[in-house]
Order: C-alpha cells, then structure tokens, then sequence
C-alpha cells in the first residue's frame, strides 16, 4: 500500500503541502468586498463558531448576501441565498474546487475522500463507488439495519439521552451495515479509533502532538488504515454483503479494481460522512417529534399502516411508502441541517452578485441559512412537514433547500440517510412515546455538526 512520507503526511492540510492549490495573493486581493475583519488574530472565527446563524444574518444585514471575513488567519468571501448555493454546488463552469476548500479542514485525517476530490478524477471514483447504492446492496444494508435497530431496542426506555443513545446505535449498526463486522471488541476498537478522528478533526491544536485530540486522532487513523487494508484483501477473497465489499470490488471506466488504499481513504471518509450526520438530523427530528406529539402519532400511524403493527420490521420495499417520515425527516433537515456550510475555493476569478471575486479567494455558502430566509419559508421557526408536499416543493427555489449539497457534490449516501431514519422512526415510535423530560429544552453546539450540549433529555415511555 502506498504511503507517504511523515513530514508530508503530518502537513496535508497546509499550502505548504500543496503546491498545486490556487493562491489569492494576498488578503488585500478582497479590500473591495464588504465585510470585517474581526479580531487582531483570532479575526472572526470565534463568533462564527460561537453563533453562526446569528452572525450570518448580522453581516448580511449589515454588508449585502456577498460580504468578506476572516477566520481561520485569512480571508474569505461568503456568498448568501438560493441563487448562491445554486452557483457553487451546480458549478456549470468548473469554477470551485472541494479540494482547496475542505482540504484545509479535512486533509490531515480524511484525505482523499470523494468530497475532496474535482472533477474529472472525481467522476470517475464516483461512479465506481455508486455501486454501493444500488437496490440490491441497499436491500441488503436494510436487512442489517432493521435487525441491529430491533435489537438496541430491548435496552432503550425510560429516561435517556437520546442524542447519546442514538450516537451508539449509529457506530454498532455502521459496523454491520458498512463493514460487515459482529458486534464485540473488533468493532468497539474500530469505533474508537473513528471517534477519536472525528473528535481530532474539530481540535483546535492542528498537529499531532501527544495527549492532543489530534495525536489521538492520526493514531487512530493509522490503525483504521491498517485495519481497513488487510480487509479489503479479505473481501476481495471472500466477499459480503456489506458496504465495505462492494467497494473492494468497484471498478473505474476502464474495468480496473480501485487500488487498495484508495478503497481504504475512501471508506474512512464515507464513515465520517454518514456519522454524525444521521446522529445529529435523528436528534433534530426526535426533538421535533417529541415537541409537536400530534406529528408524532401521524408517523407512528404511519409506520403502524406500512408495516402492520408495533415493533415489526420495515421492508425495502416499502420505504417509499413512509411518506409523512419522509416530510417530517427533510423538515428536521431544512430546520437545523448537519452540514451548515459548505467551503470552496474559486479556481479562476468570476463575478456574482455585482462584485469581482479574485481566483483563490476561499468562499463559502450557507444552506443554512437560506433554510431560515422568511423570503422561501414562511415562520421558519416553526416546525412543520407540510412544507415538503409535492406542490409547495415545485414552487420553490430549487436550492433553497440544500441539505445534501447539489451538482457532482450531491450527498452520495442520502438514500441510505432516508432509508435508515425511516427505520428508526417505524422501531422507535412503534414501541415508544417519547416526551421531553420535564423542564429540558436543550441549547445546541451549532459547529461542526449540531448537538444538544445536555445530549437531549428524554423520557421513552414503552407502548409496545
Ligand atoms: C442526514 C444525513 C446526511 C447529510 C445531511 C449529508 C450531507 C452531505 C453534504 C452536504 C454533502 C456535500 C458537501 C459538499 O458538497 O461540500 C455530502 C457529501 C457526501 N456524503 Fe453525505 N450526508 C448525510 C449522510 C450521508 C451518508 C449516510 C453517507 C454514506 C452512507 C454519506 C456519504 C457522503 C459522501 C460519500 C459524500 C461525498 C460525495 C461527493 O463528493 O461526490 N452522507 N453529504
């Protein structure tokens, strides 16, 4: 298996490591951007961080949809609105690279994951890694899940926290589902590791010196990478029915297996993808669910309806049938989505919104925060899935609702999202009412990817 060199692999994050990164030339490149610059420093990382709806809104009511920061110790431009998002996700003339923008943030732990990778090489890994997603593996992931779900269920109830509860879950049924592992200590070392880059690529110390998130988290990453290359040799040999086999065997256009640490960079980066994300919206849509108990009891009929009764399986099959699920989860997506912002860097220069931006300026667009612009949703702050009927999804802008990103980007696992929500609606709601604990309404860490900070106080009363 290839690998690289300490001192390049310790910096992959940096310029200095990627010589081929387009440069801005200098932060007064932006002078004529409106905008600020925040702190000596700390320039305007930490109210972003701190609360970054609020401060978006700030600046766009301050400076216009197209204003100027600095975080991170440079500057950068955020592009806010529908017709933003549009430009940079669809990105018809190749303009943005994902590289450059999430490389700064991702490279030192998730390298080489499809998300940051352009292009024309993306495509092709893209396509090869497709095969994962299609009905008769998904058919299989759903077998999986539904039994892995069922049987955490006989541990749940009474009072929890639910965000905790449904973090676990997620980590034991991505050992089954994505890598074909039983549950016991293989699985829990693997998830170790995981967590601790997960938890690594949110330090605030970049290198990995010891006793730092990051030590832990590039010492994690070589046991994963370890791991993860003896078994694509394994699954090769000996294939299953998990996600991790069908990517040992994908092939590229011209037929050929993808090479082994390929396969290895690009599991890794898709367990990141698929995490905390689907932990962080469950949570959004339990807590929602858990507030409006009349949209509750419409989903838990509904599961009743599609499946039969109470704590029964749900079939591939019938997924598609989950409609109001499905309403209620893209609303959980719209009110608080998992991946506020998405980074770019423009490759060459262009013009939006009435203003030059220079070619390596690093820009960024806010899903969220069109998904609380009064002018696409009425009371944004009102939890409602009726906003996602057919009719009201057709007059709307096409990129006010972004959640997975858009263009070549597009969230490669949002069936498997939907799928496995789906899943967790029908067994949890058919064997639970769940209420909030008396008092508790969480307040939420909004970066990188939301969680309530009291891990979502509930009460899980057993119906079934
Ligand atoms: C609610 C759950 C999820 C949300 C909100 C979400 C969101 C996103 C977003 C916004 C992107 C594009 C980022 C960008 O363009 O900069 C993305 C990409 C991706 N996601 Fe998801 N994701 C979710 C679940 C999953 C799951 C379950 C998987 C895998 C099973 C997954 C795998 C991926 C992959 C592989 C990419 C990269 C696609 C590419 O660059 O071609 N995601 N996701």
């Amino acid at each position: 298996m290839a690998s690289l060199a300490p001192d390049v692999a310790a910096n992959l994050h940096t310029e200095r490591a990627n010589p081929h990164w387009v440069r801005l030339g200098g932060d007064h490149k932006l002078d004529h951007i409106p905008g600020e610059d925040g702190w000596p420093v700390l320039g305007t990382t930490l109210m972003q961080l701190a609360d970054p709806l609020g401060f978006q809104k700030r600046m766009v009511d301050t400076y216009g949809p197209v204003f100027r920061t600095r975080s991170f110790g440079r500057r950068g431009v955020n592009l806010i609105g529908a017709d933003a998002n549009e430009l940079v996700l669809f990105d018809r003339d190749k303009l943005f690279s994902n590289e450059q923008g999430w490389g700064p943030v991702l490279n030192l732990l998730f390298p080489r994951g499809l998300m940051l990778m352009d292009f024309e090489a993306h495509r092709v890994d893209r396509r090869a890694l497709s095969i994962a997603f299609k009905p008769e593996p998904m058919r299989a992931y759903c077998g999986v899940l539904n039994s892995g779900i069922a049987s955490a269920m006989e541990n749940w109830g009474g009072r929890m926290r639910f965000y905790d509860a449904i973090k676990a879950l997620t980590l034991d049924t991505a050992a089954s589902s994505f890598l074909g592992l039983p549950l016991g200590p293989e699985a829990d070392r693997l998830n170790k590791a995981f967590v601790d880059m997960v938890q690594a690529s949110v330090g605030v110390v970049r290198k990995p010196l010891p006793f730092t998130k990051m030590g832990r988290g590039v010492a994690g990453r070589r046991l994963m990478v370890e791991y993860f290359g003896r078994l694509v040799r394994e699954r090769r040999a000996n294939p299953g029915q998990d996600m991790f086999s069908q990517f040992a065997l994908a092939t590229r256009d011209d037929g050929s297996l993808l090479p082994e640490d390929v396969v290895v960079d690009h599991m890794i980066f898709l367990m990141m993808a698929a995490h905390d994300t689907i932990t962080s919206s469950a949570t959004v849509l339990f807590w929602q669910l858990a507030k409006n108990p009349e949209w509750q009891d419409r989903l838990r009929a509904e599961a009743r309806a599609v499946t039969g009764g109470d704590g029964l399986p749900l079939a591939y099959e019938d997924l598609g049938r989950m409609e109001l699920t499905e309403m209620a989860f893209k609303e959980a997506l719209r009110f608080m989505p998992p991946v506020p912002n998405m980074p770019r860097r423009a490759l060459r220069e262009f013009e939006f919104g009435g203003f030059r931006i220079p070619a390596g300026t690093p820009v960024g667009i806010s899903p969220a925060a069109v998904h609380a612009d009064p002018a696409h949703w009425d009371s944004p702050e009102v939890f409602d899935p009726m906003r996602f009927t057919p009719d009201k999804v057709a007059s709307r802008h096409k990129y006010a609702w972004a959640p997975f990103g858009g263009g070549a980007h597009m969230c490669l696992g949002l069936h498997f999202a939907y799928m496995q929500v789906k899943l967790l609606a029908n067994h949890i709601l058919t064997r639970f009412e769940v209420r909030m604990q008396p008092g508790a309404e969480p307040s939420w860490q909004a970066w990188p990817i939301p969680k309530p900070r009291d891990g979502l106080r509930v009460e899980m009363r057993r119906i079934c």
